[in-house]
């Protein structure tokens, strides 16, 4: 049985004050949560107020990470620096790393290795574009996106991985996959792994992002192949990121 687990990215929002309310809201609620792993990715400079905010039942995860494990790479973050702030997680191959600063698969799969190494569980997003979708090409893109993952770092790396399904037409518009939509592509990405290792591919959790709001979660959760969400949007607001928690327990 996989565990569901709800991840918040915060993207580039937040301040000390505002990162403080969202997370007094939200902790002591997600602590009375027992069925659903949750966890919250704020931007790399408030990951250790946010540490310190989080309490016992809200993992801490970054949003990016370098490729590189230290030196002369002005501006990046190593792994080890995450692992040494607490973090968990790192969603690696985010849509808007991709498409805004021009980041590709095998440098994703770099990254997802990176992340690895240092201890840390990568998210590994992948998703089409709109017109990848309307030329019916889907499953041909993500296939590509993980193949990437999967000839660097082999199956055995997603026993301890995430992958997050996140159409890029999706995000931050309003306009979300609908459940069938979702489920063929998650159902798609299962298969892939299982072509490699049927347990992995079993246990592996696969997350939807893209507008996930309070009102279409339980929808969307409820997919057999859907094991939760990645929010953005929806994370800043605790009643409505409480509310998708508790959709996904
Ligand atoms: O990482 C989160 C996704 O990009 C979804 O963002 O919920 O604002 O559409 P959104």
């Amino acid at each position: 049985m996989r565990r569901p687990l709800v991840a918040g990215n915060w993207k580039m929002n937040g301040s000390r004050s505002a990162n403080q309310a969202l997370m007094h809201d939200v902790a002591a609620q997600v602590a009375a949560l027992d069925s659903v792993d949750v966890a919250v990715c704020p931007p790399f400079v408030y990951l250790e107020q946010v540490s310190s905010l989080v309490g016992s039942a809200i993992a801490l995860g970054a949003q990016d990470l370098s490729d590189q494990d230290e030196g002369a790479h002005t501006g990046e973050v190593s792994g080890a620096m995450l692992k040494d702030l607490g973090c968990q997680y790192v969603i690696v191959g985010h849509s808007e790393r991709r498409t805004l600063y021009g980041e590709d698969d095998a440098f994703t799969a770099r990254k997802f290795a990176a992340a690895r190494r240092h201890g840390l569980k990568p998210i590994l997003c992948v998703g089409e574009l709109l017109e990848e979708r309307e030329q019916d090409i889907t499953e041909k893109v993500v296939a590509r996106q993980l193949d990437a993952v999967l000839d660097l770092e082999g199956v055995e790396a997603f026993r301890d991985a995430v992958v997050a399904y996140e159409p890029v037409w999706a995000i931050g518009t309003g306009r979300t996959a609908t459940p069938d939509q979702a489920q063929a592509v998650h159902a798609f990405i299962r298969e892939r792994l299982a072509g490699h290792d049927a347990s992995v591919a079993a246990g592996v959790q696969i997350l939807y992002g893209g507008s996930v709001k309070a009102d279409n979660a339980v929808e969307l959760f409820n997919q057999a192949d859907i094991d939760g969400g990645l929010i953005g949007g929806a994370s800043l607001k605790a009643a409505d990121f409480l509310a998708i928690c508790k959709a996904a327990g």
